[in-house]
């Protein structure tokens, strides 16, 4: 596997500690996080299963064939940028977690012929984020993907059906769009409040049936 944006290196070098992976690329565009994940893999004895790599996206791993690709805590367009840098990289399958709402990383995706195989929300200290998880379209799949509706970009169509913490994210996120709302309330923008006011009824459509089906719980 490969960690882009890995900071300090502790996914890549957990996931090889717990023997969940053979080897892992840490990779960072910055020198000095990238000492530190250095000195971590020392302390943490897995200099034989994880390698720090200096570069810009997935530049490091250009040509080397990789299992799971892990894009963490960056903006969407800042993961869209990376992943259009593919390149020769041989990657089977993406995880992203995004730092914001993801509508621009789904987007991104279908653009980019990446299926969205699954999407889960986590929640950190209170606070929920979506988690991707995309591979190429393969010619074996045998329905020709559609365009995304608005729906499937405001959450992922994986979670149309309900899941952990997706009832808490979608009244969060909604609670969020009623506030960008109010604040457009004077301005003369008429196309982004008709925009929010569309997505509001989208995630309230789904809280509905969030407050009504186990599987949301
Ligand atoms: C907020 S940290 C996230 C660290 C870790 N992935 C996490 O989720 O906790 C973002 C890291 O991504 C790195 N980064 C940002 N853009 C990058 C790019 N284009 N290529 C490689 N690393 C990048 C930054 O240097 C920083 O260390």
């Amino acid at each position: 596997m490969a960690d882009i944006g890995t900071d300090h290196g502790f996914l890549p070098i957990e996931l090889a500690r717990s023997g969940r992976v053979p080897r892992a690329f840490a990779c960072d565009k910055r020198t000095r996080p990238l000492e530190q994940t250095r000195v971590n893999i020392e302390d943490a004895k897995v200099a034989d299963r994880v390698e720090a790599r200096l570069g810009d996206g997935l530049a490091p791993v250009q040509g080397e064939r990789l299992g799971t690709v892990t894009i963490a805590g960056m903006g969407s367009p800042a993961i869209h940028r990376i992943l259009r840098g593919k390149g020769d990289c041989d990657i089977r399958r993406f995880v992203l977690a995004p730092n914001d709402d993801a509508v621009a990383l789904r987007q991104a995706l279908f653009t980019l012929e990446l299926w969205l195989d699954d999407e889960r929300i986590v929640e950190d200290d209170g606070r929920f984020y979506p988690v991707l998880v995309a591979s190429a379209r393969s010619s074996s799949r045998a329905r020709a993907p559609r365009s995304p509706t608005r729906a499937d970009l405001l959450l992922g169509a994986p979670l149309h059906h309900g899941g952990p913490n997706v009832r808490p994210w979608l009244q969060a996120r909604a609670t969020h769009l009623a506030t960008r709302l109010g604040a457009t309330a004077g301005r003369h923008r008429p196309a982004e409040a008709a925009q929010l006011l569309e997505d509001l009824d989208i995630l309230r459509a789904f809280l509905f049936r969030a407050e009504r089906s186990a599987s949301f719980r």
